[in-house]
Order: structure tokens, then sequence, then C-alpha cells
């Protein structure tokens, strides 16, 4: 096991399943945030943070994410010393420029500077959430919960560096998935002239779908508030 994980696909392997998962959970997160644009009354948003927040498999779900998330970070950052330990003395510069994208030259600097506004994220709102619990609680619908909506709504509302911020993450993390997903589906086997051509395009429109979407909802509470 150790060996597969040391050589080079299984390392690949590895970054992959982890990346799955974040995938998936990105497409239910952006989800449920998008709640925040179709009521402004905080109802629609408070019951998908709440069902997310109370049901069992999401519950199971949530630290098969949180380790995930850690080891694909982990790994990203030993696969990323370990090559450059491979190779202290640079290759001659040449023109990569023709054969891969910027994102897929920094990946890694993409992924930390997501993971700096993951810290900011989490600090935001989870850790007020799940943490600390001082969210104040609202009655929807004759259930009582924590008032998520005016949680999120009210950073949103009032600081515009804040707006800014979530939109760069946004585009940071768009960055990162037009490779990350592309390579995810390569390493375990789609791959061939065709199928390359085809991730590629569902990598680019699964990316633009999660950058523009976060980004959305910042800019709603800028133009609208
Ligand atoms: C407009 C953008 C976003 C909003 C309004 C938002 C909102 C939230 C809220 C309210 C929570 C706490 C949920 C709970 O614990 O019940 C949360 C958690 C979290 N968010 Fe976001 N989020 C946004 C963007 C992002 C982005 C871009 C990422 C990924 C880079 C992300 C990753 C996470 C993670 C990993 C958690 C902790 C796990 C969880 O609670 O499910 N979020 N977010």
């Amino acid at each position: 096991m150790s060996s597969f994980l040391t050589s080079s696909i299984g390392k690949k392997f590895f970054m992959s399943i982890t990346g799955f998962f974040l995938m998936v959970f990105l497409v239910v997160h952006l989800g449920i945030n998008l709640l925040l644009l179709f009521d402004d009354t905080g109802v629609l948003f408070n019951l998908g943070a709440h069902f997310m927040g109370t049901n069992p498999i999401i519950k199971i779900v949530e630290p098969v994410l949180a380790l995930g998330l850690i080891l694909h970070m982990l790994y990203a950052s030993y696969l990323t010393i370990t090559n450059m330990m491979a190779r202290p003395v640079k290759y001659k510069k040449v023109n990569l420029r023709d054969s891969s994208t910027w994102a897929s030259r920094n990946m890694f600097i993409l992924g930390s500077l997501i993971l700096i506004f993951l810290v900011l994220h989490i600090m935001n709102f989870y850790w007020k959430l799940k943490v600390t619990h001082t969210v104040p609680s609202v009655m929807v619908d004759g259930v009582e919960m924590e008032n998520a909506y005016e949680m999120v709504a009210g950073l949103f509302k009032t600081s515009l560096v804040y707006n800014l911020l979530y939109i760069a993450g946004a585009i940071f993390l768009g960055l990162h998935l037009t490779h990350g997903f592309w390579s995810a589906f390569q390493t375990i086997g789609w791959s061939g002239d065709l199928w390359r051509s085809r991730l590629y395009l569902v990598a680019k429109i699964y990316a633009i779908i999660i950058a523009v979407g976060f980004s959305i909802i910042p800019l709603y509470f800028i133009i609208k508030f």
C-alpha cells in the first residue's frame, strides 16, 4: 500500500480521489448557497442550512470530506516538496506555454490561495455555527434553528472587502478546478484524444459554473443592498 502511494500513479490517484470528493461537495454547497438569492427573508436558506446541519447522512459525509480535504492538501504539499527536492537544479527554461495552461503549472499556488480563503471562510461561518455557537436562533415553520441567513447576509451586506475576497476565492477555485477536474478523470483512465478534448470541455464548464455560481452571491449583495 505504501509503495503504491509513493509510486507516481499512486500519488496522482490519491490526489484524484480526494479531489473528487471535494468536487461533489462544491456542487452541493453551491446549490444550498444559491438559495440566498431567491428569498430575502432568509427562510429558504435557513431551511437548507438546517437540513444540511441535521441530516444524518450529511453528518457522516462531513468528517469524510474534512479528512479528504486535509489529505488532499497534505499530499499536494508533499508532492510539491519532493518534486522540488528531486530537481534542485531547475531545468533549462523551455516554453511550456504551448503545451500546458497557466492553471496546470500553478496548482500549488492556487491551492494555497484557496486554503487562505478557506481559513477565513471557516472563521466567518462554520466556526460561529459549529464551534462557538454564537449565531442567534430563529423560528421557521415552528422549528427553532440557527439564523444562518442573518449571519451570511449580515457579512455580505456590510463588508465590501469580504464580498471582494469571496469573489477572488471563487475565481482561484475555478482556475484550480479547470485543471484539477480534467486531470482527475485522466488519472483514473479516461484518456485518449477524443476523451481528452471532451473532458477538457466538461472541466471548463464545471469550473465556470463553480466560479460564477459562488461569485454571483457576493455580487448580488453588492448590487442589491
Ligand atoms: C458565496 C460563497 C459562500 C457562502 C455563502 C458559503 C457559506 C457557508 C456556510 C454558511 C457554511 C457553514 C455551514 C454549516 O456548517 O452548516 C460553510 C461551510 C463551508 N464552506 Fe462555504 N460558502 C461559500 C463559498 C465556499 C467556497 C468557494 C468553498 C470552497 C473553497 C467553501 C467551502 C466550505 C467548507 C469546506 C465548509 C465547511 C464544511 C461544511 O460546513 O459543510 N465555501 N460555507
